[in-house]
Order: structure tokens, then C-alpha cells, then sequence
């Protein structure tokens, strides 16, 4: 694994993705900092995180992505991953919120932003951006995220966090070839709040109730309404609120 520690940087994924127009780097290349000015978030969000505490890393994945029905592919790849290494930690209470926040306890202690690029052969190239809240303590103006640290009362190796975390993603993309079905049913079995009712929020800020049925093969979340009738939304089409 080739690893390209920084300092500082903008955004470890737009540094990535940058690099990554030089066809020759190879796959799994990782790039971590310490601290990111510009940290990207989902939806044209900010990801911000304390200088030096946390996880902030970008994966080059190669080859594993053939068309762009395919992307949630790579996203229950990498939170399944993210999840298992958690779980080897003994992290408890993990789930996956739609489509791949990873929380313990309910609350945020990790997100991923995939940046995906076609290439002119058609190839899709993709930037793994992954933000996980690790030796950060202070969560007083974020009742909704924890850390690791805060978790377990222990503080952890990043360094050791992205071995294993690249290690896994790794093994779960060999796995997808021959047993995608169980990798699927692993993701919507480690899915927050599936089969409950819970409250949501539409593009046009209305809430409404609704139960979490299950996942599209595109990455929509199926949710059955209170007229018992069934609605794939994407992630901009609506936001779960708990
Ligand atoms: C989210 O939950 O909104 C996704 C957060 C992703 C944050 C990571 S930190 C490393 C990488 N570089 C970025 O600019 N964003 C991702």
C-alpha cells in the first residue's frame, strides 16, 4: 500500500483526485492528514474535524467500478468495511445510517464521500474519501457525533486505523466477485432504523412518517409510507430525521 502522509492539505480527496489523472498510480494509494482546511462532506457539505485528532483519508480504488448503475457497489464495500474494523475494536452498538454514515450509539463516528471519475475509455476511477472522529474528545457542539475515544476511553494508532481499514476494503472488493448477495444482506441487516417508524423530511421540508423496507440496486432508500405504498428516494430527496 502506498501511503502519502500530509500535514495539511485542502481536501485529502481533491488532492487525491488530482493526483490520480496520472494514470500510472496504483491502486489503493492512500493519502491521510492531519488537518484539512476545506474537509468535504456529503451534498456539497463541510466536513470538519480537530487538527491532529482524527481519521482524515482518501483511497485511490481502481478497476472495481464498470458503470455508473454500479456506485452504491463501492459504498456498501467501504462502510461495511469501515463497520468490521469497528466491530474488531469492540466499538459497540455499530450501524450503517442510509447510505453510509457509520454511528455507534446513534451518533456520527464516521462518514465517507466517494468521488467517482470516468476516465476516456470509460473506466471509473474513484477517490474513497473516509472521516472518522478518533482521539477527538470534545463533541459539545455536536450532540449528534462521538469518537472512538470517546466510546471506548482508550485513544487509538491512525496509522494502524488505515491499515486495517484499506486491508478490509480490500477484502470485501475479492468477496463482491463471487458473493455480492451476502454483502448486500450484510449492509441492509447493519442498516439504522430499519423496520421502525421513523420520521422524515422531503425536498419540499415536509416531514412524514415512514418504515425503511430495504435498499434499491441503486443505492435508493425504499421506504413504505403511512398510505402503504413503497418510495425510492436518493439521497437528495430526503433526509432522515431522529
Ligand atoms: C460525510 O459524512 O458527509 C462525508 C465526510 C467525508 C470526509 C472525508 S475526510 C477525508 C476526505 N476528504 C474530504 O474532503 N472529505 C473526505
Amino acid at each position: 500500500m502506498k501511503l502519502i502522509k500530509l500535514d495539511a492539505i485542502d481536501s485529502t480527496n481533491d488532492f487525491l483526485k488530482a493526483l490520480s489523472s496520472q494514470d500510472q498510480l496504483e491502486n489503493f494509494t492512500v493519502v491521510t492528514a492531519e488537518n484539512q482546511t476545506k474537509g468535504k462532506g456529503q451534498m456539497g457539505g463541510k466536513w470538519e474535524s480537530e487538527a491532529g485528532k482524527n481519521l482524515i483519508m482518501s483511497v485511490l480504488v481502481k478497476d472495481f467500478l464498470f458503470n455508473s448503475e454500479q456506485v452504491f457497489n463501492l459504498s456498501i464495500v467501504v462502510s461495511l468495511a469501515v463497520t468490521e474494523v469497528l466491530k474488531s475494536l469492540n466499538i459497540p452498538d455499530i450501524c450503517i445510517k442510509w447510505p453510509n454514515d457509520i454511528l455507534s450509539y446513534n451518533k456520527k463516528l464516521a462518514g465517507i464521500l466517494i468521488e467517482n471519475t470516468i476516465k476516456s475509455d470509460g473506466r471509473i476511477v474513484s477517490v474513497v474519501g473516509i472521516g472518522m472522529n478518533v482521539n477527538q474528545t470534545n463533541y459539545t457542539d455536536l450532540p449528534n457525533a462521538s469518537s472512538l475515544a470517546v466510546i471506548s476511553g482508550k485513544s487509538f494508532d491512525k496509522e494502524e486505523l488505515v491499515i486495517l481499514i484499506v486491508e478490509r476494503i480490500k477484502d470485501k472488493i475479492l468477496l463482491w466477485q463471487t458473493s455480492a448477495s451476502d454483502l448486500w444482506n450484510d449492509y441492509f441487516n447493519s442498516l439504522f432504523k430499519k423496520g421502525v417508524p421513523m420520521p422524515f423530511k422531503n425536498l419540499n421540508d415536509q416531514n412524514f412518517m415512514g418504515i425503511i423496507q430495504g435498499v434499491s440496486p441503486i443505492g435508493k432508500l425504499q421506504v413504505l409510507l403511512e398510505d402503504d405504498s413503497v418510495v425510492e428516494f436518493d439521497i437528495k430527496e430526503v433526509k432522515m430525521l431522529y
